[in-house]
């Protein structure tokens, strides 16, 4: 498979398909720009650096690489279910597509970055995702209905972005939005000031927004997140409890990442009749 994977898609010297220790396929990404990697499992973009910056993304040391398991960190994909299914207890956290294998259809060099597509099927949705590794990494997501009925899906790039540490890291963009708590249950108005994490934080913004900037004063730098087609935003940090709660994330880890999930989910949900389609995506830049 590997063979194959490389003689089909592997590009020059900078991306080449290779077997990672827990013996999952691994795309790398090496070029002038940046290195970067995603794992066939769940679609999975788990690594993005920009040459000459610390890593964008935050993947956590106590992650599990394991078919059937999501991968703890990068940017799991939250797909056709947000958070626990609706209507069934034991279907899984937040969908199939992070623990589906995805297959890859193209890859390319376009202006010295690297495109790779990556095509599933789940539940008559078909997914073609869409990865650009530059100097930005930007992702996108076309899902189309191939049923004869109308559906519809929740879709989270669920981003988990590394920080230098939570007292020196704050989030804007999202001053004038409300919020959905999951913490308690309850809408909460605007705040008018930037997100800082200062315990468990798990908010759905409910609006459209262009840029959410990710300050991290610590390492002099700023993440600007540019979402397209979303209509809201996830902020989650699971802070002490929680995180010793979850067996894949170390316990003094939650410091140190931060997530903004580009997302359409609850109430933002997307409708597609037969034959329609929809795109969500993502560009993440580093401004230092
Ligand atoms: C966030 C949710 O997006 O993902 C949280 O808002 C959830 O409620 C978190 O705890 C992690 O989920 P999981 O299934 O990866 O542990």
């Amino acid at each position: 498979m590997l063979e194959e994977l490389n003689e089909r898609f592997a590009v020059d010297h900078q991306l080449r398909f290779e077997e990672h220790e827990s013996g999952l396929i691994q795309g790398c990404v090496r070029s002038k720009k940046c290195n970067g990697s995603f794992f066939l499992l769940g679609g999975h973009v788990a690594e993005f650096q920009p040459h000459g910056q610390a890593p964008l993304l935050f993947l956590s040391t106590q992650s599990r690489f394991e078919v059937g398991k999501p991968i703890r960190g990068g940017v799991p994909l939250c797909f056709p279910w947000f958070g626990p299914h609706e209507a069934d207890p034991d279907a899984p956290a937040h969908g199939l597509a992070r623990t589906q294998v995805w297959d890859v259809s193209a890859t390319e060099v376009r202006d010295e970055d690297v495109v790779v597509t990556l095509t599933t099927e789940i539940q008559s949705f078909e997914l073609e995702y869409n990865l650009r590794f530059g100097e930005s990494l930007d992702l996108e997501m076309r899902v189309g209905n191939r049923a004869a009925q109308s559906q519809s899906y929740e879709l989270a790039l669920h981003t988990y972005f590394q920080i230098s540490d939570v007292a020196d890291a704050s989030i804007s963009g999202l001053e004038d939005v409300s919020f959905f708590d999951k913490l308690t249950g309850e809408t909460q108005p605007a705040e008018g000031r930037p997100i800082v994490f200062r315990e468990e934080t798990d908010r759905i913004y409910q609006a459209t927004v262009e840029q959410i900037s990710l300050q991290d004063r610590g390492w002099e730098r700023t993440v600007l997140i540019r979402p397209r087609g979303s209509q809201s935003t996830v902020v989650w940090n699971p802070w002490t409890d929680k995180a010793r709660k979850m067996a894949d994330f170390g316990d003094r880890e939650y410091p140190h990442m931060g997530c903004v999930e580009t997302a359409n989910v609850g109430p933002q949900r997307v409708h597609l009749a037969p034959g329609e389609q929809s795109t969500t995506g993502v560009t993440l830049s580093l401004v230092r």
